[in-house]
């Protein structure tokens, strides 16, 4: 089938690719030249594993770029939205973007399409595309309004997209479920995973993945939900970890105990710093308003909003705690990226502790594999960028883990302990045992887990005759 995507961001790209890899003809439209030049080119404007693969493997062929919406929308039997929904001051989505794309398919439709909402939209957005549609001229039986959200991860986009838990079909009419339904049948009925150059299947995926057809509206609502749900699971993980540090608990034997229950399940259940990206923050600010303005008021998520921030005040406060004043002090730093396996910085808890330690007076060497350039342009000066996490830690008065980036958790730490100036780790990630760093020297502050240090040796005392009289 021949597609069009608009936006070439994140979530853009790897649709655009990964279409083009299930056997579509797909041309990725955007108005940024610069952009559409450098992929013209080859280049791969974000870190995200399989992703060079699929545009080497399709670019100029079942994948093209362009800035001509009109004739891409005349070419194509869907056009999947996939352009940015900022938030506004107020915490809502910013739909500008998508009104001004669907003013523009509108003038060029010229038989039956299918309007795809890919972006991250409130519930009513599907109504207010198809209205702005009509009044720019189209004929209402010339389309249909689809919502098909995305749950892709940053760093594992790609594989998110081919190896799905599921795929969600929002549609109003039979004719627009079926045109969505011919798009993604190679990976629901399975014909993608018997290919040779299938890109490889993940663990745990379920193949083929079910395909859940709703209305419009409960589609836009799954996306939000599914988000909000994932954000509330890690600041109650988070909570409870804060109640475990209070008693002496530990969070991670809480975790096993709980997350075995298959009704909770393990997965998003890591407490740390806080959630952070371009999706959840903004995504539960945007929820938040959606529900107020349907009339209902969403407290628990202004309270998984807080819990998340104080997570931050509360690995702050750790700090202080393990170092006493911090003015002046050195601080290694491991991570600057929202998360691991990605180079993004939006949101990240990492460069807002950075931030709020460097006001505190403490002089700052960060690594971080990937996000460097990004945060180079987040951060002031006062922070030096190390080549490794050996040198983020030399002479340092303790060092932090802020992302859990896998490279973090097999550190040789003989050797950090000889680069630290003293053998002092504050670990929000929870990447260690408590137990083995002290064996190894360490005193170990984590998250909801008791601090470890090492073993206090028995001083040698001097063989002395017994004296006469001693008093036992
Ligand atoms: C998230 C969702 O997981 C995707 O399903 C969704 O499609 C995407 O948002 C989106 O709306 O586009 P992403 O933002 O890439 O994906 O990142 P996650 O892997 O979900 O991590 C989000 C944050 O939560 C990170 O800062 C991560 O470190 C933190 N996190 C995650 C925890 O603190 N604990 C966990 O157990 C899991």
């Amino acid at each position: 089938m021949q597609v069009a995507v608009v936006g070439s961001g994140y979530v853009g790209l790897v649709a655009g690719a990964c279409l083009a890899d299930l056997g579509h003809d797909v041309v990725v439209v955007d108005n940024d030249q610069a952009k559409l030049a450098a992929l013209n080119r080859g280049e791969v404007p974000i870190h995200e594993n399989f992703l060079p693969e699929l545009l080497h493997r399709h670019r100029g062929t079942r994948l093209k770029f362009s800035d001509d919406l009109e004739s891409a929308v005349r070419a194509s039997s869907a056009i999947f939205v996939a352009v940015g929904t900022p938030p506004t001051e107020q915490g809502e989505a910013d739909l500008s973007y998508v009104e001004s794309v669907a003013r523009g398919i509108a003038g060029a439709i010229d038989g039956y399409k299918v309007v795809v909402e890919k972006s991250t939209v409130p519930v009513y957005t599907c109504d207010w595309v198809r209205r702005i549609i009509q009044r720019n001229g189209a004929e209402t039986d010339g389309f249909d309004v689809a919502s098909n959200p995305e749950f892709l991860r940053e760093g594992t986009a790609v594989t998110d997209f081919l190896y799905p838990d599921r795929i969600v079909i929002g549609a109003d009419t039979d004719r627009c479920a079926r045109v969505l339904r011919e798009i993604y049948a190679p990976l629901a009925d399975g014909s993608y995973y018997d290919r040779p150059d299938a890109i490889p299947r993940p663990d745990r995926a379920m193949i083929p993945p079910p395909l859940i057809v709703t209305s419009a509206k409960s589609a836009e609502l799954i996306k939000h939900a599914s988000n909000a749900f994932l954000a509330m699971k890690i600041s109650f993980i988070n909570a409870v970890a804060s109640i475990c540090e209070s008693v002496g608990a530990n969070v991670q034997q809480v975790c096993q105990g709980i997350g075995t229950d298959s009704r909770i399940g393990q997965r998003f259940l890591n407490p740390g710093i806080g959630y952070g990206g371009s999706c959840f923050p903004k995504d539960l600010m945007a929820f938040r308003a959606v529900a107020r303005e349907c009339g209902y008021d969403f407290r628990l998520l202004d309270e998984v909003m807080r819990i998340n921030e104080d997570q931050r005040q509360r690995f702050i406060r750790k700090v202080r705690s393990a170092l006493w004043t911090l003015r002046g002090k050195k601080l290694g730093v491991l991570g600057l990226a929202f998360k691991g396996g990605t180079d993004d910085i939006r949101e990240s808890p990492a460069i807002l502790l950075i931030q709020s330690l460097q006001q505190e007076g403490c002089q700052i060497s960060a690594y971080d594999p990937a996000a460097h350039d990004r945060a180079r342009e987040a951060l002031n000066s006062g922070i030096t960028f190390a080549e490794s996490a050996y040198e983020a830690a030399h002479d340092a008065d303790a060092l932090l883990i802020l992302t859990e980036w896998e490279e973090f958790a097999v550190l040789d730490l003989k050797r950090l302990r000889e680069e630290l100036k003293y053998p002092i780790i504050i670990d929000g990630r929870n990447l260690y045992d408590p137990d083995v760093m002290a064996a190894h020297g360490f005193t170990y502050y984590s998250v909801g887990r008791p601090a470890s240090s090492p073993e206090p040796q028995p001083v040698p005392t001097p063989e002395r005759p017994a004296r006469k009289n001693a008093k036992l």
